[in-house]
């Protein structure tokens, strides 16, 4: 049985969100409703996540022991990463001491918190097919890697990145200088390693929410939510849809491979399954031990969104994954680098059929951060993105 407190009381289920953007800002309202007491970590003030919280705490947060003081200090019983850039190992120290549980476990965030730790699992420990890969560690390294077997096109990633920075796509001999110092100023820490992929020329790629939850008698089992289609421009997503039909043979394939990965990852939880997809071959490319960006569509399209999920999964409650209606999501971003931003055209936006908005309240606005995201729920997906598209370019930030 699973007994939830009494938010701001001893009694209280007490959950701290690393990370608190617009995604974590979704679990902790899910949370929230719930009422479960929600401490909203960020490394800035105001984080959109810190502005539903109970309580809202500013660290650094790749700094083991700022974490570690933060964790004892407020003794949540679950700790629910949200970014990627967290002190990973002192979270495994906390875990293994059982001062905490980690979501869905500390090794799950280990593993993902950069592309060899999950590569290397899924592709080595667990075969499951992915593109062809090499780690490099200098200019000389990546050259070495193309012409011994990686080829032409193929795409460079720093190791430790996120949202496409620092990604780059090497069509032949004459781009490969650029893409490694292009890799060296976009990757999150000074840290000189990158993968170099084989380019998979896909037909459509997806993210696959998959979510290891408890059922009535206590075992975790996997579901999976429709197949979410999106659009990547330079390694970030700027619109997704959902349901992506898929053949029966290739949705198959997607499942095992997210089945086998996740319960490799083990925990509790939701996760966004990212795979590449060519006919009846399916490849695996990498997974987010969380909500997924993607996946904000299901705010339009499932009777349990991937935020109440994650937070259903974690608190050992039981899900639904079942689609309400198709739908689609557009990114509005920031276009302008200002504070305080304005957003005109609301109204306008919210005049287009079967559509709702997220803005999602970044203190800081920069041209293209995602600041908010527009939503449509249609009889079918091609009328959902077209009018998710519409609402999103209808809303028109600017300088307050
Ligand atoms: N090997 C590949 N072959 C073809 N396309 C690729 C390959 N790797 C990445 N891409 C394209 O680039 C996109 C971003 O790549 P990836 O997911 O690895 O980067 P990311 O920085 O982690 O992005 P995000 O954080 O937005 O998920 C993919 O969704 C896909 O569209
Ligand atoms: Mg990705």
């Amino acid at each position: 049985m699973t007994t939830l407190g009494t938010p701001l009381s001893p009694s209280a289920t007490r959950v701290m969100l690393l990370g608190s953007g617009e995604l974590g800002k979704e679990v902790l309202i899910a949370l929230q409703r719930l009422g479960v007491e929600t401490i909203a970590v960020d490394r800035y003030e105001n984080a959109p996540g810190q502005q539903v919280a109970h309580h809202a705490r500013t660290i650094v947060m790749s700094d083991p022991a700022q974490l570690q003081a933060l964790i004892e200090a407020e003794k949540p019983q679950l700790v629910v990463p949200e970014i990627e850039a967290i002190a990973t190992p002192m979270l495994q120290q906390l875990e293994d001491a059982g001062t905490v549980r980690v979501i869905p476990t500390a090794r799950a965030a280990r593993l993902t918190m950069d592309r060899e730790g999950i590569r290397r699992l899924a592709a080595e420990t667990l075969g499951v097919p992915t593109s062809p890969y090499k780690f490099c560690d200098s200019l000389a390294e990546l050259q070495a890697a193309i012409d011994g077997g990686i080829g032409y096109p193929c795409i460079v990633k720093p190791v430790m990145s996120s949202s496409g920075k620092g990604q780059s796509k090497i069509d032949g001999p004459a781009d490969v200088r650029k893409a490694w110092d292009y890799a060296m100023a976009g990757g999150r820490v000074s840290h000189g390693r990158v993968i170099v992929e084989g380019f998979i020329d896909f037909d459509y790629e997806i993210t696959l929410l998959t979510v290891r939850a408890k059922e009535a008698g206590g075992a975790v089992s996997t579901r999976f939510c429709e197949p979410i289609g999106h659009v990547q421009v330079s390694g970030d997503y700027v619109e997704s849809w959902q349901p992506h039909p898929m053949a029966p043979a290739a949705l198959q394939k997607a499942q095992q491979i997210a089945e086998a990965v996740t319960a490799d990852l083990g925990g509790q939880g939701l996760f966004g399954v990212e795979l590449f997809v060519k006919g009846d071959q399916v490849w695996f490319s990498e997974v987010s031990p969380r909500p997924h960006d993607t996946g904000m569509v299901t705010m339009a399209t499932q009777w349990q969104n991937e935020f109440e999920l994650h937070a259903r999964a974690i608190l050992g409650l039981p899900v639904d994954t079942t689609l309400k209606s198709p739908g689609a999501s557009a990114v509005i971003y920031g276009g302008v680098d200002a504070q305080g931003i304005a957003f005109d055209g609301v109204a306008e936006a919210l005049q287009v059929p079967g559509v709702d908005l997220r803005l999602f309240g970044k203190p800081e606005s920069f041209v293209k951060r995602r600041m908010g995201v527009a939503l449509a729920h249609a009889a079918d997906v091609e009328t959902a993105r077209a009018n998710a598209k519409e609402a999103a370019s209808r809303v028109k930030p600017r300088q307050a």
